[in-house]
């Protein structure tokens, strides 16, 4: 199959719009990462986007929906989406509150899902993984088409593409069209809340962290539990994210010239501040790849920066060295969770 990248303009989506109809698969832009797409309801759809991923059947999808104001629990179930009678009622208004704060934007709900979800999508779970994303070429699809199935659009396991080539690295040949959206504003995955225990807890930290959640939503919410015996969110898997080559975090210069000094080949470095001027030039000897994330200290900077720089440095580098951000906080913990997910083997 030919692979072709569109611009995002009125032909691109008319294209994608009709792919999608006739059951394929397109890589999607979004705010977060790319996806990669197909419709959520069709049966000739779903399927291929395991296949395409080599994702296993047990890793559940998020639908995406087009966004419409004063979006309630009720609408949800009345899209035949989710089965509010099984949401504890005194959650009911903190999830709306979310839904009011965040949606369109990068925040996935994970909710008991209506029985006319296809099981295929939430692999069999009770739940279902919903966003509503804010990417404007994103939503002007959604309300061309219907509510689409979309896991970030690398193989399993995998780097998540932040541009289009990155997509077409990944899923050349597997996939008609990639709509070509410019690099993602945010460059991390959404965050994942979900209901465990009748709390609401996060599943995945992303740009949206604990301290602004609990203040939209009105009360507390928790860290997901580690269930031993059952994976609650699968991207919790410790090995994901991951590049090729092994990667290995630093905190401090004396850190770093230890692993330099314990590693041999070419190093690739990822920093969030920058280096000493003395340090760069032994680097020199090295033929050290540098990627600087954040040249302004922002971590919304660096989340942008984070995997495309990793997808680079994958391919440049015999190694990978890693800052590890100082906050533990927000971004600062999302790019915490990536960074350790990256180093797992
Ligand atoms: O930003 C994003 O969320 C991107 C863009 C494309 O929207 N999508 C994305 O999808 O990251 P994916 O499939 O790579 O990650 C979805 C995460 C996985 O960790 C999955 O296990 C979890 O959401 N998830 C989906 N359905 C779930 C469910 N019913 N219960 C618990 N976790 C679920
Ligand atoms: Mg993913």
């Amino acid at each position: 199959m030919q692979t072709h990248i569109l611009a995002s303009d009125a032909a691109g989506l008319e294209q994608a719009a009709a792919l999608l109809k006739a059951g394929e698969l397109i890589g999607l832009p979004t705010e977060t990462v790319y996806g990669l797409a197909g419709h959520a309801f069709d049966e000739r759809a779903v399927p291929k986007i395991f296949a395409a991923k080599e994702r296993p059947s047990f890793d559940p999808l998020i639908v995406h929906l087009a966004a419409q104001t004063g979006l309630k629990l009720a609408d949800l179930s009345a899209h035949e989406l989710i089965n509010p009678d099984n949401i504890p009622s005194h959650l009911r208004p903190a999830l709306e509150s979310l839904m009011k704060a965040f949606w369109p934007g990068p925040l996935t709900l994970v909710l008991p899902r209506h029985a006319r979800v296809p099981e295929l999508v939430t692999s069999g779970l009770p739940t279902v993984a919903l966003r509503v994303p804010a990417h404007p070429i994103a939503q002007a699809l959604l309300q061309k088409t219907f509510p689409l199935a979309a896991p970030s659009a690398n193989r399993f396991g995998r780097i998540s593409p932040t541009e289009a080539q990155a997509v077409y690295a990944e899923l050349a040949g597997r996939i008609p069209l990639i709509l070509d959206g410019g690099p993602c504003e945010i460059g991390l995955e959404s965050t994942v809340v979900g209901i465990d225990d009748e709390q609401l807890c996060l599943l995945r930290p992303g740009r949206l962290g604990i301290q602004e959640l609990s203040a939209a939503a009105g009360q507390q919410i928790y860290p997901a539990k580690v269930h031993p015996a059952e994976v609650l969110a699968p991207g919790m898997l410790k090995s994901h994210y991951a590049p090729r080559v092994p990667l290995f975090l630093f905190q401090s210069d004396s850190e770093l010239q230890e692993l330099l000094q314990t590693h041999s080949g070419r190093p690739g470095i990822m920093l969030l501040q920058d280096l000493s001027s003395e340090f760069k030039a032994a680097l020199d000897s090295r033929q050290a790849e540098l990627e600087h994330l954040s040249p302004d200290g922002q971590l919304e900077t660096a989340a942008r920066a984070l995997f495309g720089a990793m997808r680079r440095l994958d391919q440049n580098s015999d190694f990978i060295l890693a800052e590890w951000p100082q906050a533990e906080t927000g971004l600062g913990f999302a790019i915490r969770d990536r960074l350790t997910k990256a180093s797992a083997r």
